[in-house]
């Protein structure tokens, strides 16, 4: 509408001399006039040109004075035509301000006198300040007065408008598609189209993000997948002792098992259900052996074995997949496994940054007959290679399950140095034994935190940067894609 009636009245004028004026006259806002010249101007339709005022506009001090008078004039009202007043009286009736400039301006225009009594000395006066005053309000400018605040000069922008090298009474509109119709009708050998404008970006794409952590954990499933690992429920992080630690073949007294090291749960604080024939033998394996162990020699505690936890790592999952597997192979035969899990652990842990009280853990083990530390080190060294650590070493190490047990170092080339990087071994027959597998079944197993090689791809050195609750989601959103060496 602004910009039709900007094409119109061009028609028939040489110019519009004042937006201002024309958007008052058109009663059209002033805001959209502007916006329609400057897009008329960008189509060369008009010529524009700025035009600046300076407009004169009062303060709240002189919008009450334009209302109430100037002081002085107040002050003169105030005073009786006829004989006087004291000066205590006549300054209760006034704001301590006005009444001082009000004393001091009608003084110097002898208008009253002053004294400890006040009284007229003119029977009546000219309230000029409010006069100009009014004037302004009214943006009738008068120039002549002298105003040091700045804050009363406003400056107002506004267009001298004329026809441009393009001008046309009327906008032409360009077609921005080419539809159906315009082919059927032949209306697209007349149309004019919209010319691409390919400098303009395109709306920024909304869409969710994954976070680091998930990324990972998917490239891993799958490997795992890709090698035939099946993976193994982990939808429980409170265990009960048992699953996590004596089915594992880890003595009662062990310090993991301390309050120090684990969250050990209040509520419900112990479990209500374990395999009671299996119970027997894992207390038997720890009191005093068999299978050609001679066991640990201590009483072991059913209590100890109930209370709740928070699970400490994956492999109590292991336990219980192991020992399904068991009873399975019991019914049916034995069918070998390869199993994989990744999910969360807890560990009563001082935070810092490189450790959490929570974190996650990737855990593959094979289940097989005649494995042997071969094969460890074999599938260890595929896996890693598909993580694109290629260039593994093996330290020897102590878990109360694994036997032998071996701690995994890579070269990393970007630290210069050995880095460890997981943790694995043959689960003893101390644990197998019990579940009830045949006795040339062997586990080999190994398990990795999830946090360390996302924290070495991502450049993060924080852990606390990665997860938690002071995680910046920009960090989320902005995380490139990084891919590991699948092969
Ligand atoms: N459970 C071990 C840990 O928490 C990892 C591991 C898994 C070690 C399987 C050996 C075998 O560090």
């Amino acid at each position: 509408m602004a910009e039709q009636a900007i094409l119109s009245y061009l028609e028939t004028h040489e110019e519009i001399a004042d937006s201002g004026n024309f958007a008052a006259e058109c009663g059209i806002d002033h805001a959209e006039i502007v916006n329609a010249i400057k897009s008329l101007h960008g189509f060369l339709y008009v010529e524009s040109q700025d035009i600046k005022k300076e407009t004169w506009v009062l303060t709240d001090e002189g919008k009450r004075y334009a209302a109430e008078g100037s002081p002085e004039a107040q002050l003169f009202l105030a005073v009786p035509a006829e004989g006087s007043i004291a000066k205590d009286e006549l300054q209760k009736k006034f704001d301590p301000a006005i009444f001082k400039i009000g004393c001091s301006q009608a003084g110097k225009n002898k208008w009253v006198e002053m004294g400890r009594q006040v009284s007229r000395k003119v029977v009546q006066v000219e309230d000029k300040v409010k006069d100009l005053l009014l004037k302004i309000q009214k943006g009738q400018v008068c120039s002549f007065i002298t105003c040091s605040a700045d804050k009363c000069l406003k400056t107002w922008k506004g267009y001298s408008v004329r026809k441009g090298p393009s001008y046309a009474p009327q906008r032409e509109k360009f077609a921005t598609d080419l539809t159906r119709e315009n082919l059927q009708s032949g209306d697209w050998k007349k149309l004019k189209f919209k010319e691409y404008n390919f400098n303009a970006k395109g709306p920024p794409s909304e869409c969710g993000h994954l976070h680091p952590l998930n990324k990972m954990k998917d490239c891993i499933k799958r490997i795992f997948r890709m090698m035939g690992f099946e993976e193994m429920p982990t939808n429980r992080y409170v265990e009960s002792s048992f699953w996590n630690f004596d089915a594992l073949f880890q003595p009662q007294q062990h310090p993991a098992r301390d309050s120090h090291d684990t969250f050990f749960l209040k509520t419900p604080s112990t479990t209500m259900q374990l395999p009671e024939d299996y119970v027997e033998r894992v207390k038997q394996v720890h009191e005093s052996g068999g299978y050609g162990s001679r066991g640990y020699n201590y009483e072991w505690k059913r209590e100890e074995a109930n209370k709740n936890l928070l699970r400490t790592h994956t492999t109590a999952i292991s336990s219980r997949m192991l020992y399904k597997l068991a009873q399975d192979t019991k019914q049916n035969g034995f069918t070998p496994k390869k199993y994989f899990s990744i999910d969360r652990v807890f560990r009563n842990e001082a935070v810092d940054r490189t450790h959490l009280a929570e974190f996650h853990q990737i855990e593959g083990l094979i289940c097989d007959r005649g494995l042997t530390l071969g094969h460890l080190i074999g599938v260890l060294e595929d896996f890693f290679k598909r993580l694109g650590m290629s260039n593994l070493r093996f330290k020897p190490a102590y878990n109360p399950y694994t036997e032998p047990s071996m701690e995994i170092f890579s070269y990393h080339e970007g630290f210069g140095k050995w880095v460890e990087i997981g943790n694995s071994g043959m689960f003893r027959p101390e644990m197998l034994q019990p579940m009830g597998f045949p006795e040339d079944v062997r586990v080999i197993a190994w398990g990795l935190s999830l946090e360390r090689p996302t924290m070495i791809l991502y450049g993060i050195d924080n852990i606390r940067d990665l997860f938690g609750h002071r995680v910046d989601l920009d960090l989320i959103k902005k995380s490139p894609l990084c891919l590991i060496g699948i092969k």
